[in-house]
């Protein structure tokens, strides 16, 4: 089986995307051949300064490392080190109708919240469906927000197929994993860079504290009981520790009077168990920014390793469409 994933270097991770995409993902690697990159094509689409799109590169490969990416056992590259990749998206374009890409929420939120309406944007979910086809990848984890993504990329592999001949191209699923599907945040609407809500997967001790410290609560006092439908806290404090754990924190919401407990009570709950599993994160993370020229070492082998794959299919798929 092969897996495969992309994630945006974008802006700094956060838990949303750990819990949604990079955990997941890093678990899977034990289970097929996994192939993860960095889609530095992609973050063009909302971000334009070099400088910052080289250093969220680095950054990213880092945090996968980091994260417990084993690069024996999975290959990770950037995307833009197999610029072939473009070539496939060309080549799907052909066969995708412009509703197809019109449908997608993606695009609709993002020139909803002001980002230009270019090509690329549109464009993006054949793109998206070329990095995935390229590998021959089956089974492909990502966040809920992505499930209509990978509907086109079933839909145009099946069109190829149809008209190019079956076995053209891999028709992949996508894993969805439904407890961590949306990770709420600040604010309690989905965790995400573009609004501002998000907890960094890894930072000082004060700036995370500070981050949780913001999370929207009802305005209940201290001495009285406290609502646990909805709450940001509770469903957060879920992803980081036991059953047993969050009942008490349950329990504790229904505390009042003397025993009442204050939401600055829970929150520095969720902070030091955030603080305790990312621990070893922290300290990787830091190895590895002493250690870049191993970084780059990883990241070249894995596009020589990403390019002898996509070669192959490329091949196959210039062949059946008549460019070869
Ligand atoms: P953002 O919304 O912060 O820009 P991306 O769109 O770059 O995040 O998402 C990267 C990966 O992380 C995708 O697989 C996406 O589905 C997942 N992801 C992002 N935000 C969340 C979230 N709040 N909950 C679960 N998964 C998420
Ligand atoms: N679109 C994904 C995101 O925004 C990133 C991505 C690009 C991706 N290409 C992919 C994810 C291929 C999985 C497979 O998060």
């Amino acid at each position: 089986m092969r897996i495969l994933t992309g994630l945006q270097p974008s802006g700094k991770l956060h838990i949303g995307n750990y819990f949604g995409a990079m955990d997941p993902a890093v678990k899977l690697q034990d289970q097929g051949e996994a192939f993860y990159f960095l889609a530095d094509y992609h973050a063009m689409t909302s971000m334009t300064d070099p400088a910052t799109l080289r250093e969220n590169v680095k950054d990213l490969a880092i945090d996968f490392l980091a994260c417990g990416l084993d690069p024996e056992k999975a290959t990770i590259f950037r995307q833009s080190d197999i610029p072939e990749v473009n070539e496939l998206a060309w080549i799907l374009s052909t066969v995708c109708p412009m509703g197809l890409l019109q449908r997608c929420h993606s695009y609709k939120d993002k020139v909803e919240r002001g980002l230009d309406a270019n090509h690329a944007l549109f464009a993006y979910p054949a793109l998206m469906a070329a990095d995935i086809l390229l590998y021959d990848a089956n089974l492909v984890p990502v966040g809920k927000d992505q499930k209509q993504h990978l509907e086109v990329t079933r839909d145009l592999a099946g069109k190829v197929n149809d008209k190019f001949g079956e076995g053209t191209l891999v028709v992949p699923e996508a894993q969805i994993k439904e407890n961590t599907a949306v990770v709420p945040g600040l604010d309690g609407q989905k965790m995400s860079k573009s609004y501002g809500n998000t907890i960094p997967l890894t930072g000082g001790k004060k700036e995370i504290r500070k981050s949780i410290m913001k999370i929207i609560t009802t305005t209940h006092e201290v001495e009285e009981a406290k609502p646990t439908d909805g709450s940001t806290v509770i469903a957060l404090y879920k992803l980081f520790t036991d059953e047993a754990a969050v009942q008490t924190m349950i329990d504790e919401h229904g505390h009042s009077g003397e025993e009442g407990k204050g939401y600055g009570h829970f929150k520095q709950q969720l902070f030091e168990a955030y603080w305790d599993k990312f621990t070893a994160v922290r300290e990787k993370r830091e190895e590895l920014e002493n250690n870049l020229d191993y970084v780059q070492e990883v990241i070249a082998k894995g596009a020589e390793k990403a390019r002898e794959e996509s070669s192959k299919v490329l091949d196959r798929v210039r062949a059946a469409v008549g460019l070869r």
